[in-house]
């Protein structure tokens, strides 16, 4: 089959909505707050702000200028930027961290849904905590609800996906991310207008020095790269549709920044809500489907604001599914020569049976717990720790040594002409020399660390 040209984005600002579409997700709303409470506070801020400038933004540079450079998907990349074969593993490992993240972040995106419908149709108001409780582990425990959550949220993702990188992506990120952000701006007016906020902010960003040691800046880089969206294909194959005339330095510092400051704000909503009411910071699913809900349910209209903050999380999720979707899309289209539609439905088809496990994880397959975790945490547990942290150990050493520092910079400066030459010096050193040692550590303290 003949195709039509290769897309490119439309616009600067629709690329830079997409890609920050893709950073903005379940790790801003979710992870990132509890993270910064528990780990010191404004301390832990600091060290995150140096583990995004010092490895966040650097990466998304590489990936960038890999993806533009190739103008192809994640696994042609490699090919076509090395002199010798075999370099395209880095990028099938890349996708097979995509579908494996993919399969478990669409289970949790579909309770997402179920949520912001209930919310709107003014189920979850009145509930008690207990109550709440016991809805969320009916939902969990259920055999269909997940697997329906799941495939209704792959399927808009699908949809968005089949329209194309201009008419799909980039048109649907433009909407809905904007939109995300005004409606965590409202949530965040409405929570710290709350009684004792004041305290909870105070506390979120307390300098809490003694907090931070080595482990906790591991963790810090750990999360700079899920939420960057890195060391997965995602960066790279969005770079890909980018013409050779965008400023890379440019668009990946107002990329980095603009994740920084949205998981800040989520960050502030989420503790300042629950610090009103006491409530403990608890890890990942009770903190977004039971305590927050019960916090609004205290509220005059609390189902306005359930709905507002499910459907804000709704939307992060599909912007950063797309992304992970349109990294296998652009692999089995170009690999195998398919359409965008058929490869699209063959990517979802196979995603959603990849993550049956996930979806059944606390109900039918709760049993079954390898290293002692339910089916989805540990699908998160590999592909956080040992995935991610390989794909993107390999993707530097390539980077830095086989394409080459000077290829790679040369691509960088391409429309970045008032690039500093000290930059991007500084640039090769960090991919050549410090990333690859600071993704080793990550690797190898991800997975024997716990
Ligand atoms: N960055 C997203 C988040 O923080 O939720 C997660 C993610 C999206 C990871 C897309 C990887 C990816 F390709």
């Amino acid at each position: 089959m003949q195709h039509p040209p290769r897309e490119q984005w439309h616009s600067r600002l629709g690329f830079v909505l997409a890609t920050v579409g893709s950073a903005v997700g379940l790790g801003n709303v979710w992870r990132f707050p509890t993270m910064v409470s528990r780990r010191g506070g404004g301390a832990f801020l600091l060290v995150y702000l140096v583990a995004v400038a010092a490895v966040g933004i650097p990466l998304m540079m590489a990936e960038l200028s890999l993806g533009r450079r190739s103008q192809t998907n994640v696994v042609d990349a490699f090919e076509s930027t090395s002199a010798s074969s075999g370099w395209g593993l880095i990028g099938a490992l890349a996708a097979l961290a995509a579908l494996t993240i993919l399969s478990y972040y669409a289970v949790i995106a579909g309770w997402t849904l179920i949520y912001g419908y209930l919310g709107m149709t003014g189920q979850l108001a009145n509930l008690s905590s207990d109550a709440l409780g016991q809805l969320f582990s009916y939902l969990t425990q259920n055999t269909l609800w997940p697997l329906i959550a799941q495939a209704m949220f792959l399927g808009m993702s699908a949809a968005i996906v089949a329209a194309g990188v201009t008419a799909g992506i980039e048109r649907y990120s433009t909407i809905l991310l904007p939109t995300m952000v005004i409606l965590l701006l409202v949530l965040l007016v409405r929570a710290i207008l709350l009684p004792g906020a004041a305290e909870g902010v105070r506390w979120f960003l307390r300098l809490d020095l003694q907090a931070v040691n080595f482990g906790v800046a591991l963790e810090a880089m750990g999360q700079v790269f899920f939420s960057f969206s890195l060391g997965m294909g995602a960066v790279l194959t969005y770079g890909s549709y980018l013409s050779r005339d965008d400023d890379i330095p440019q668009n990946s510092l107002l990329i980095t920044t603009a994740d920084v400051v949205i998981a800040l704000l989520a960050g502030l909503v989420v503790v300042s809500a629950l610090f009103a009411f006491g409530i403990d910071l608890d890890v990942g699913a009770g903190l977004i489907f039971v305590a927050l809900p019960s916090v609004f349910n205290t509220l005059p209209a609390s189902a306005l604001w359930a709905t507002l903050f499910f459907l804000s999380l709704t939307f992060a999720s599909l912007t950063s599914l797309i992304s992970f979707m349109e990294v296998l899309n652009a692999v089995v289209m170009e690999k195998l020569n398919w359409s965008r539609r058929a490869s699209v439905v063959a990517v979802s088809a196979g995603v959603f049976i990849g993550g049956i496990p996930s979806a059944l994880a606390e109900g039918p397959l709760a049993n079954i717990t390898p290293a002692g975790m339910n089916l989805l945490d540990f699908f998160d547990f590999v592909a956080s720790n040992a995935m991610l942290p390989l794909s993107g150990l390999l993707t530097v050493i390539f980077v830095g040594w086989v394409w080459g520092i000077e290829s790679a910079g040369e691509e960088i400066t391409r429309g970045a002409i008032n690039l500093p030459a000290a930059i991007r010096h500084i640039w090769g050193i960090i991919i050549k020399y410090a990333a690859p040692l600071v993704l080793a550590y990550i690797l190898i303290n991800g997975i024997w660390g716990n």
